[in-house]
């Protein structure tokens, strides 16, 4: 299900006092709005899957893609549950992301999907439709724009609030930098709110 602007912004704006109050348990119109309930027990399994890798799906433009991910990081930033996620400029998500409002992180518990997480890590969705390759199947969010992957345990919808390109120059130690970017294929962090946290 898409979001009006207006639902999203309702939904968004509800006070931090109110949140308070009610502490655990915060309903806005039937819906839960999850502020520190996306990370629980599952969360450990989803810091050790993520080695593995996980699928970052974004829609833009009306084009939609995913691409298996191994960097990520959970937390808060701003009093929010954030999950950043590092995205190489030479990748066709970049170039979704860039004009994106959201993305969600799917992540498989069970060792399944290997294959498809195997496949869509290797090529790109500028060259096809990795979703007629692999038989995945976009799972609508609930609260925003870009699906899903059936078939994981969980699922995070984020919204994007901000991103940042990491440069040489915020290396202190140049080793790493130039280990990792020998390519200078930098990636751009992108800080997305976990606004929806869906559990299979
Ligand atoms: C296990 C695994 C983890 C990966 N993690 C990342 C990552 O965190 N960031 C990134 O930019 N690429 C990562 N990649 C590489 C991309 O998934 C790969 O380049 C993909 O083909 C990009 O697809 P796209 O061009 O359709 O965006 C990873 C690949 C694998 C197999």
């Amino acid at each position: 299900m898409l979001l009006s602007d207006k639902r999203y912004k309702t939904i968004e704006n509800v006070s931090y006092k109110v949140y308070n109050k009610r502490k655990r348990q915060l309903f806005f119109k039937g819906v839960k709005i999850l502020k520190d309930f996306c990370y629980d027990e599952w969360t450990s399994r989803v810091l050790e899957q993520l080695q593995k890798g996980a699928f970052l799906t974004v829609q833009a433009d009306g084009k939609m893609n995913t691409m298996t991910i191994g960097w990520a990081t959970l937390g808060y930033l701003w009093k929010l549950p954030v999950m950043t996620v590092y995205v190489r400029r030479s990748r066709y998500t970049f170039d979704l992301l860039k004009n994106a409002r959201d993305f969600t992180v799917s992540v498989p518990l069970d060792g399944q999907l290997k294959k498809e997480l195997g496949y869509v890590g290797k090529f790109s969705g500028r060259d096809m439709d990795k979703f007629d390759q692999t038989g995945l199947k976009a799972l609508p969010s609930e609260r925003v724009e870009s699906p899903a992957i059936a078939g994981c345990n969980i699922v995070y919808e984020c919204k994007i609030l901000a991103r940042q390109t990491l440069e040489q120059k915020h290396f202190n130690d140049l080793s790493l930098y130039e280990h990792i970017y020998s390519d200078h294929d930098l990636h751009t962090v992108f800080y997305g709110e976990i606004v929806h946290y869906r559990k299979f």
